[in-house]
Order: structure tokens, then sequence, then C-alpha cells
């Protein structure tokens, strides 16, 4: 069994800022839907670690649907190609739909998919986001809750994963460049 500690270069972001960062989050998202209706959409698969710890942070009363959507593939550049693989359960007609994600990298995943959601009749659909790369940004995304804004590198864990992996550590950090095959 490997240790997947000697395949990180670095740490950027450590379990206690993930999540001091998100009971903040939380508490302006109680504060903005007080007295309204709230479905969480998380996406799949990167979005399990933020959906989850955010869910249990919030206060208000909430309902949390799922979709999947994939951009990436295997590798580690976006492909600008989304697809549903799977499509949510609820009706939106009249629904707060907050989307719930891990990352906004060049923001195509969620411009299509925040687009495609609006077009389902709900009162209103906005974005939260653990991680967003400024740099990186190929299309204008409006975030209403950001996490932290990182730099233009490949980063893993807390839901992001390379080649399906790294998905489980409770922080986010960098891959050691033997990992990509070097
Ligand atoms: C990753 C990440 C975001 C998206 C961000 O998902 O979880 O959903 O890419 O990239 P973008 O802003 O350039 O579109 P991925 O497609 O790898 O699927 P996964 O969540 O199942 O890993
Ligand atoms: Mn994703
Ligand atoms: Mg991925």
């Amino acid at each position: 069994q490997s240790d997947v500690g000697n395949d990180l270069a670095n740490i950027l972001l450590t379990e206690e800022q993930l999540q001091k960062r998100l009971s903040e989050m939380a508490g302006q998202i109680d504060a903005d839907y007080e007295g309204k209706d709230l479905l969480l959409v998380g996406v799949l698969k990167g979005a399990i670690m933020v959906m989850a710890d955010l869910a249990r942070h919030l206060h208000s009363q909430v309902q949390m649907d799922w979709m999947a959507v994939s951009s990436y593939g295997s590798g580690t550049k976006s492909s600008g190609v989304v697809r549903i693989l799977k499509d949510l359960d609820t009706d939106l007609t009249g629904r707060n739909v907050l989307i719930v994600e891990d990352i906004i990298d060049s923001g195509l995943t969620l411009s299509w998919l925040a687009q495609n959601l609006r077009s389902r009749g709900p009162e209103s659909v906005e974005i939260a986001a653990m991680l967003r790369k400024p740099e990186a940004a190929k299309v204008d995304v409006e975030v209403k809750y950001v996490g932290y804004d990182i730099p233009n590198e490949f980063v893993v864990g807390y839901g992001l994963d390379y080649a399906e992996k790294y998905r489980n550590l409770p922080f986010v950090g960098t891959l050691a460049p033997h990992v990509y095959g070097g």
C-alpha cells in the first residue's frame, strides 16, 4: 500500500483552513436565504466533500440533489466538452438553487451548468465554489460564494482528482512532478 503523502509536492490549503472558510460561507448562505427554501445541487464527483461539509455547517433547512457532469476525463486539462452523466431528480420550477462545486478552473463547466439550470424555471440560481483559479478563466462565471482563489496549478484532494485518485484527501495540495509520469 503506497502512501499518498509521497505523491504530493505541497499542501496548499489545510483541513483547518478549508473548514474555517466553509463555516464563514455557510453563515453568509444562512443569512441570504433566511425564510426561503434552498436546494443545494452538488456537482459529482468533485463536489462531494464541499457538499457534505458545507451542508453540515448550514443551519438552514435545505434539500440536496446531485448532477454528474464531466469535462476533464482523465487528463489535467479541460476538454471544454461538458457531458451530463446524471441529471437531477428534482423539478427546479420556482426553486432557489445553489450549485455547489469544488473548483472553477476555466469556468466552462459552471458557465454551461448555470445556464442549463436557469432554463428550467427556477426562482434563482447561484453558485458556491470552494476554489477558483482566476488566471485560468476562459469564461466569466458569476460566483456568489467563493472559498479561496488559488494559483493556476493542478491541485488535488478534497474531492479533486488526478485520474480518479486523491479525492479522499481532507486537504488540497499540488502533485509531485513524478506522478505525472515524469
Ligand atoms: C472538474 C471540477 C469541476 C470542473 C472545473 O470536474 O470538479 O467540476 O472540472 O473545470 P472548468 O472550470 O475548467 O470547467 P471533472 O470534469 O474533472 O469531473 P469530476 O468532478 O468528476 O472530477
Ligand atoms: Mn467536477
Ligand atoms: Mg476531475
